[in-house]
């Protein structure tokens, strides 16, 4: 039986023909932050990325790079797996579609759509853009190029297609009886109206290039990269490369596949209807993320304003590069890169708001407290009201997580922060050590309950932060949601160690 707690999320594969940048560490980022949500949260969870490293683009990359493609994989591969290190990403597994364990599998669901009757030989003739690995009819064209800006080369070769139009009606009845599989819901119309416009069959096999997975029959073709890259999803969850024993590993379907909005058509659309043909379960939601611009222009290499994430990490720290990618754009907005908003977030939302607030309730604990958590007194309605913000913290903020609302989530931590501060600024506890000492330790002790909730809530996002934040109130290891959730877990009596700021100011 599949654990009820187990929790599956993947980030999409990336191309190897070129260095990870801003967009591919973006993906990623949110499924870490959610991964880590999750663990926190008590599930089993199954974080999963890696490399899509077939087909015509790939190829081409490595002989314009003059080395042999699997040399070349290698080593693009590698770059991603290092950006995964930097990032700070805490995935479960790391795929490559040139790996056996995924080749293995791939021929296998092939064959589940031969047996089903749903692969057919044909000859495909029409638009062909490399750089999308993607398909185009005549009247999608814009000025002779894929709608994308791409450009598109004519091909006429004998194909495989896969019976796509089978499945329209099967595809629009299953998004109308899970309405959460296709997320944000302004995304899922646009789906359901390409489906409503009626689906063509599928060519899913290429013959005038020979990178890729061979058509288990007929070795002259090779599968098209995108039914070899969407089983990455599932033969990650299989084991001794057979695609039966998914159900025994528990996984699969995956709780939630993170795509960026440009192939989310691919996720929503083929995907499910190869699984349905295969009969294989279907994944539970597909959510799509937006853009990032640069200074408010389309981020390329022709423009040469690509961002190179190691950089930005290199210049600020990892964390704070996190808290801002997951913090400035609602997630499934498309966002604007920035260095003047990103100094502002972070000073505004990190250094003064939840740093200074740490620092200088723990000065005080240090300083009037002999170092230890001060004993609370009586409770009046001030501390009350934050308390309770204190209690209710993790379970709004996983009302938001449930539905990939990231920058609320994180909205919530702020708000708690300001409203903390707004109460040490009431409170004045510096001038209650002079005249109140009894009054002074239970403000202290609140405010000393609102850093230990804002840690734990913090974990999934910044990491290292959070870490440190927690540390300086004795708190040490992951700290999950279970054990923070405890009101007045916080020991009156616990030493705690001299104070040092943890979010310094940028700029
Ligand atoms: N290989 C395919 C995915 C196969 S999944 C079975 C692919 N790879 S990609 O490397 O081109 O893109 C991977 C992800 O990066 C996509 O989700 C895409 O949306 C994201 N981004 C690429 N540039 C981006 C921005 N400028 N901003 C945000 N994300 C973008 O597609």
């Amino acid at each position: 039986m599949p654990n009820l707690k187990n929790y599956y999320i993947t980030t999409p594969i990336y191309y190897v023909n070129d260095s990870p940048h801003i967009g591919h560490a973006y993906t990623s980022l949110a499924c870490d932050v959610l991964a880590r949500f999750k663990r926190l949260d008590g599930y089993q969870v199954h974080f999963l990325t890696g490399t899509d490293e077939h087909g015509q683009k790939i190829e081409k990359a490595a002989e314009k790079n003059e080395k042999d493609p699997q040399d070349f994989v290698d080593e693009v591969s590698l770059r991603f797996r290092k950006l995964s290190k930097i990032m700070n990403f805490s995935n479960d597994d790391f795929i490559r579609t040139t790996e056996p364990r995924h080749k293995k599998v791939v021929a296998q669901l092939w064959q589940k759509l031969i047996d089903s009757g749903d692969i057919y030989l044909g000859k495909y003739s029409g638009w062909y853009s490399v750089r999308d690995e993607a398909f185009y009819a005549e009247s999608e064209l814009v000025d002779g190029k894929a709608p994308t800006g791409a450009d598109v080369e004519w091909v006429e070769e004998d194909s495989y297609f896969f019976k796509l139009s089978r499945w329209q009606d099967k595809l629009l009845e299953y998004y109308e009886e899970h309405p959460e599989f296709i997320a944000p819901h302004s995304r899922r119309n646009e789906v359901i109206s390409f489906v409503k416009g009626g689906l063509e069959d599928l060519s899913v096999s290429r013959t005038s290039f020979s990178w890729g997975i061979p058509v288990p029959q007929n070795e002259k073709h090779v599968i098209y990269v995108w039914l070899d890259a969407l089983t990455n999803y599932i033969s990650a969850v299989c084991k001794d490369d057979d695609l039966s024993t998914f159900k025994e590993i528990g996984f699969w379907p995956a709780d939630l596949h993170v795509v960026g909005k440009d192939i989310l058509r691919v996720h929503a659309v083929y995907w499910p209807a190869f699984l349905m043909a295969a009969e294989l379960p279907l994944p539970k939601r597909v959510f799509a993320h937006g853009w990032w611009t640069n200074e408010g222009q389309k981020i390329s290499k022709s423009l040469g304003n690509t961002i190179d994430p190691v950089k930005l990490v290199e210049d600020f720290g990892v964390d704070y590069v996190r808290y801002f990618l997951m913090r400035e754009v609602p997630f499934g907005n498309d966002g604007n890169y920035s260095q003047p908003s990103f100094i502002n977030r972070i000073n505004a939302e990190l250094a003064n708001n939840i740093g200074n607030l740490s620092q200088r309730t723990l000065a005080l604990i240090y300083k009037n407290c002999e170092g230890k958590i001060p004993q609370a007194g009586p409770l009046q309605a001030a501390d009350k009201a934050l308390l309770s913000g204190v209690a209710a913290l993790l379970d709004r903020i996983s009302l938001h997580m449930e539905i990939q609302a990231i920058h609320l989530a994180l909205g919530e931590i702020v708000e708690l922060a300001s409203k903390a501060n707004e109460y040490i600024d009431t409170m004045a506890p510096w001038q209650l050590a002079k005249t109140d000492k009894e009054r002074m330790a239970t403000v202290l002790y609140v405010l000393a309950e609102v850093i230990r909730i804002l840690g734990a809530a913090l974990q999934p996002f910044t990491p290292e932060l959070a870490a440190k934040l927690l540390a300086q109130l004795n708190i040490d290891g992951a700290y999950n949601f279970s054990q923070a959730n405890i009101a007045g877990a916080l020991k009156a009596g616990t030493q705690i160690p001299e104070p040092k700021p943890v979010m310094m100011r940028l700029g």
